[in-house]
């Protein structure tokens, strides 16, 4: 992970945020090449969860909503994780983690159970400070992950009327939405709203780099149907999902299903897709796909006084929605393909780091790079690099040895670097190299634009 996080930082994908001021924890800056990858991702979710579909729809919700809302989910008042402090370097661990590594399943855990079996483990001496190995550590206790904020009362009169939340998950804005999309553009059942935006959750333990932070982004669908189609809408998501992340790269020993053991009350089915993180050693959740019956749309019937049901005229009835729900953080992916590409091979007896993304994803599509800067080699490259642009996201690299800007490109994922010569300048065509296999092939200038839509597509 370690690793990892250095390239990140100085490569320029991934900067702790506030650096200059100590740096601020579980929080991150994404940086040229880290938010042109992250976007892709984004555009690859966006067309297989919206374009490619006709029963989805896309939404951008604000981030403040009516702080009913949050009650209406039940996060106000259960939207809790437990908390351990040390006394000593007042570290702060989640109880039900600590319980987990002593091989005790808390998940969903009351504060009863966490600290009866703290305090057995405390006493045979089991129980330690993840960061100092100290002993004396506080009893668990409650810690909303909610991040509060005020809005429209003057700055000497803060007051509990006006607290107002970041959201913790972007599908409370779905729910919200329901109505207007119903009423707007008339879909039918079953049919799903997509959007992607960012969340906030307070998280007491942020230490494994973009995998968990308090600020995020998620890519949720919530896809409304008749209870009836339920099971048939779950299997098929399940598979389409699943299939989206072998498109991309991602292989099937990488990834794994594993279903919830405690379901919340409402919910009938809930599997998360666990990827093989080489950089935590362990496979961890990156999506779930939960179906959770009416309770969102009739909690929020019930708080709103909002008629929420639906007229299904094929079946002459009337009822709300069920929703099924896919739900990723666009980080975490991230995190996942960064962990999945990094490559580190040996060539001709040096060592090449080397970023194998798809190249829908690569930051950067093509490299121009001058052989020499002079005898107008850098010139004619940098006309190539602006033909090219207008298509894809290009860069020019005219410093330091030709094969060191390889490395440089390899290292970012770049799938083609295209090289200006002296015969280019005789005979109008250039070098392609390609990232994975190294080869170099001659192509004509002029054939260049033909070369990369048939090599790297659509895609900028
Ligand atoms: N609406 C359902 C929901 O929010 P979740 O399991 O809490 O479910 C869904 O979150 C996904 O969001 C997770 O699988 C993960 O990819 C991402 N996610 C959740 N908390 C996160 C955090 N603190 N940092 C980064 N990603 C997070």
């Amino acid at each position: 992970m370690e690793e990892l996080v250095t390239f990140c930082k100085t490569r320029g994908f991934v900067y702790p945020s506030s650096e200059i001021y100590g740096g601020f924890a579980g929080i991150y800056d994404y940086g040229h090449y880290g938010i042109l990858l992250k976007n892709n991702i984004q555009k690859e979710w966006m067309k297989s969860m919206v374009q490619k579909r006709s029963d989805v729809y896309a939404l951008d919700s604000a981030i403040f909503m009516h702080p009913t809302t949050w009650k209406a989910s039940g996060h106000v008042d259960g939207f809790n994780d437990p908390q351990v402090d040390c006394r000593t370097c007042k570290a702060r661990m989640r109880a039900d983690h600590l319980l987990e590594e002593h091989g005790i399943d808390a998940d969903k855990a009351t504060l009863e159970f966490l600290n009866e079996h703290l305090d057995a483990l405390k006493k045979e001496g089991k129980m330690k400070c993840v960061s100092c190995g100290g002993t004396d550590l506080t009893p668990a206790r409650t810690f909303s992950l909610m991040v509060k904020s005020n809005m429209g009362s003057p700055l000497d009169q803060l007051s509990e009327e006006n607290v107002v939340y970041l959201r913790p998950e972007t599908c409370g804005g779905i729910y919200l939405e329901y109505k207007n999309t119903v009423n707007s553009l008339h879909p039918k059942l079953p049919f799903g709203i997509a959007q992607v935006g960012k969340a906030f959750r307070n998280e007491i333990v942020a230490r494994q780099f973009i995998f968990r932070t308090r600020e995020f982004e998620q890519m949720e669908m919530q896809y409304f149907l008749h209870p009836d189609d339920m099971e048939i809408s779950y299997e098929k998501w399940h598979e389409y999902r699943w299939q989206w992340y072998l498109d991309l790269g991602i292989t099937e020993e990488e990834l794994k299903w594993v279903g919830h053991t405690k379901l919340v009350f409402y919910a009938s089915k809930a599997y998360d897709i666990k990827y093989h993180f080489k950089c935590m050693k362990k496979f961890d959740e990156v999506e779930g796909i939960h179906a959770r019956g009416n309770y969102d749309l009739t909690q929020h019937s019930t708080f709103s006084g909002a008629n929420l049901e639906y007229f299904d005229q094929a079946r002459n009835e009337k009822f709300i929605p069920h929703i099924m729900e896919t739900s990723v953080g666009l980080n975490r992916l991230m995190l996942m393909f960064l962990d999945h590409a990094y490559t580190k091979e040996q060539v001709n007896g040096e060592e090449r780091i080397v970023l194998k993304l798809d190249k829908r994803l690569s930051p950067i599509k093509v490299a121009v790079l001058p052989l020499m800067k002079k005898d107008g080699l850098s010139e004619k490259a940098e006309g190539v690099c602006q033909q090219l642009r207008e298509k894809y996201m290009c860069e020019f690299d005219a410093s330091g040895s030709i094969g060191k800007r390889y490395r440089r490109q390899d290292e970012i994922g770049t799938p083609y670097c295209v090289t200006i010569d002296y015969d280019t300048l005789k005979d109008e065509s250039v070098t392609v190299r390609d990232r994975d296999t190294m080869e170099q092939e001659r192509i004509a200038i002029k054939d260049l634009k033909s070369y990369f839509a048939s090599h790297v597509g659509d895609c900028v």
